[in-house]
């Protein structure tokens, strides 16, 4: 067991929603352009000034890529002062690059902050996800289910039919097996074709957003994230890494990982207490998109903290120049 680390979270939280928005306030002339690239530099790059300027000796865990594939905040990465605590990073500066440059919904900033050594070094692979919302026990539902096993413990629990149960899944050729069968099971399925934090994120407000589950392959590092989110507001998840050749494999290894068949729980990708915030760059269900009106911008941010449970989503108004 690992000993707790003191956490000074409070006093740091607003600084890391100050990051979450400087990034989408960059991004926000870039949200319908066809030009990813370009919208995930200006986040990239908003992101990591404003990182610089926190108190904290910081190191970017989950990043951008690898040293030699990024520029800037790459995995390693030291950011902050250097004067205050020594934190683990996650960021993702522009969760859903293809979302914003297609101007659809749910395209989010994100970062979460933790004691340094207690979130998952997850390298840039597949990670197979299973999430739920809070208020079921313990381990109900588990990635070696079936997707119709899954579906139908939850639905049990829930103490609904299967045909009530909403499933969200990534529309990817990967998947049609799995959505052949929960189309078999008779859920309803919400088809995504990107953003799997802000999927996950959506099984915690099952009755705002309608998700009560999401399960599917995507992005380790964003599997961090989504773990992250959902220590602060309830909810549990799983991820198993999956390698698709020796290259991953070696990955892997950089990041220290020796088990490759582990399953992960929400608290095994982040051990202790974590910040986390999130800014919306387009409209969705988790925090509005940016709205860009004569004169100012103004985003959405939600900032929660797992320490106490808080969400708090925060508007704020920027004057543009
Ligand atoms: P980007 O913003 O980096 O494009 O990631 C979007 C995303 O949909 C993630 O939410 C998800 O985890 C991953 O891509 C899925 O990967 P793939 O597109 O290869 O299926």
């Amino acid at each position: 067991m690992t000993n707790h680390v003191e956490f000074q979270d409070r006093m740091l939280s607003l600084g890391l929603a100050r990051v979450s928005e400087a990034a989408a306030v960059a991004s926000a002339k870039l949200i319908g352009r066809g030009d990813e690239k370009a919208a995930d530099q200006a986040a990239v790059n908003a992101m990591r000034d404003q990182l610089n300027m926190l108190d904290i000796a910081g190191v970017v865990v989950i990043g951008e890529g690898e040293r030699d594939e990024a520029p800037m905040l790459f995995i390693g990465e030291e950011v902050g002062t250097g004067k205050g605590p020594a934190v683990d990073i996650a960021l993702d500066p522009l969760e859903g690059t293809t979302l914003t440059a297609k101007d659809m919904p749910n395209a989010l900033t994100v970062i979460a902050m933790a004691p340094r050594g207690t979130l998952l070094h997850a390298p840039d692979v597949y990670m197979d996800k299973l999430a739920i919302g809070p208020g079921y026990e313990k381990d109900i539902v588990s990635l070696d289910m079936s997707p119709r096993e899954r579906v139908e413990t939850l639905a049990r629990a829930k103490g609904c039919e299967v045909s009530d149960i909403t499933v969200c899944v990534l529309e990817r050729p990967r998947h049609e097996a799995m959505v052949a069968e929960l189309r078999e099971v008779g859920c309803a399925i919400r088809l995504i074709t990107d953003g799997d934090v802000a999927a996950v994120i959506h099984c915690a407000e099952a009755e705002i957003t309608g998700i009560d589950m999401y399960m599917g392959s995507g992005g380790a590092p964003e599997g961090v994230l989504g773990a992250s989110a959902l220590k602060c507001m309830g909810g549990q998840m799983w991820g198993r890494l999956m390698f698709r050749n020796d290259d991953e494999r070696g990955r892997a290894a950089k990041a220290g990982i020796t088990d490759l068949n582990r399953v992960y729980s929400r608290d095994d990708l982040v051990t202790q207490d974590v910040i986390f915030a999130a800014t919306g760059v387009t409209d969705g269900s988790v925090v509005a998109g940016i709205k860009r009106e004569p004169g100012y911008l103004t985003t959405e941010t939600i900032l929660m903290r797992s320490k106490t449970g808080s969400v708090r989503r925060m508007i704020y108004r920027n004057p543009t120049k």
